[in-house]
C-alpha cells in the first residue's frame, strides 16, 4: 500500500509512521512522500531523516484552504505518486469536493478528538475548556463535511483533575502517534 503523508507542522505523527516503516511494523507499505503547504515545516525535514521524497506545493493564497489553482497543483502531484492511500496528519486545510473526488476512499484524517465532539480547530483546547472527562483522538474517512467522514478507530483519554492543556496534549499526542500507526497497519492488511 503506497501512502501519501500531509501536513502543515510539526509531523510527529509522519514521523511515527516513518519510525514504525523502520522497525519493520509496516511490512505491507511504502511511504511514498510527505507534502507539506508550510515551507518552513519541521515535517519536510522528516524526508532527508527518513530518505523519504518530502516537498513544499504552495497553497497560497489563502490561510485555511486551497483555492481552486491550489487544489489542482495538489491533485496533480499527488495524482503522480500514485497512492493508495492519503494520511491527513496535521494537514490544516480544508479539503473540498474536486480532492476528495479525486482519491475517493483514499483520505484518511486524524484529529485529536472523540469525534464527532470538538471537530475543527483546537481539537484538545476546545474538549478542556468544555470540561469534558474523556476525550481522545479519532481516525477517519475524509468526506466533504468537515471531520465528519465514517470513523475508522478512536482512542479515548481520561482528563485528570492535574492536567493542564499541555499536559492533556502530551497524552493525547502519544495515543494519536499508536492510534495512526494501528489503523494504517490494518489498512495496509486489508488492501493486500
Ligand atoms: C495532531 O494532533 C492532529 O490530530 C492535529 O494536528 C496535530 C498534528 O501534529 N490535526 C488537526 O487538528 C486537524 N484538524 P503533528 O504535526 O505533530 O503530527
Amino acid at each position: 500500500m503506497k501512502i501519501v503523508i500531509l501536513g502543515s507542522g510539526r509531523g510527529s505523527n509522519a514521523r511515527a509512521l516513518l519510525q514504525a516503516k523502520k522497525d519493520g511494523k509496516l511490512a505491507n507499505t511504502e511511504i511514498a512522500g510527505i507534502i507539506a503547504d508550510v515551507e518552513s515545516a519541521p515535517i519536510l525535514q522528516l524526508g532527508k531523516e527518513f530518505g523519504v521524497h518530502a516537498e513544499f506545493i504552495s497553497a497560497a493564497p489563502f490561510k485555511t484552504k486551497l483555492d481552486d489553482d491550489g487544489q489542482k497543483r495538489y491533485i496533480e502531484r499527488i495524482k503522480a505518486l500514485n497512492p493508495d492511500l492519503i494520511v491527513l496528519a496535521g494537514f490544516m486545510r480544508v479539503i473540498k469536493k474536486p480532492f476528495i473526488d479525486a482519491f475517493n476512499g483514499k483520505l484518511i484524517n486524524l484529529h485529536p478528538s472523540l469525534l464527532p465532539s470538538f471537530p475543527g480547530l483546537d481539537g484538545i483546547g476546545q474538549a478542556f475548556r468544555f470540561g469534558v472527562k474523556i476525550t481522545g483522538c479519532t481516525v477517519h474517512w475524509v468526506t466533504a463535511d468537515l471531520d465528519a467522514g465514517p470513523i475508522i478507530d478512536q482512542s479515548p483519554i481520561r482528563i485528570l483533575p492535574e492536567d493542564s492543556v499541555e499536559t492533556l496534549a502530551q497524552k493525547i499526542h502519544a495515543a494519536e502517534h499508536e492510534l495512526l500507526c494501528k489503523v494504517v497497519a490494518q489498512l495496509s492488511q486489508q488492501n493486500g
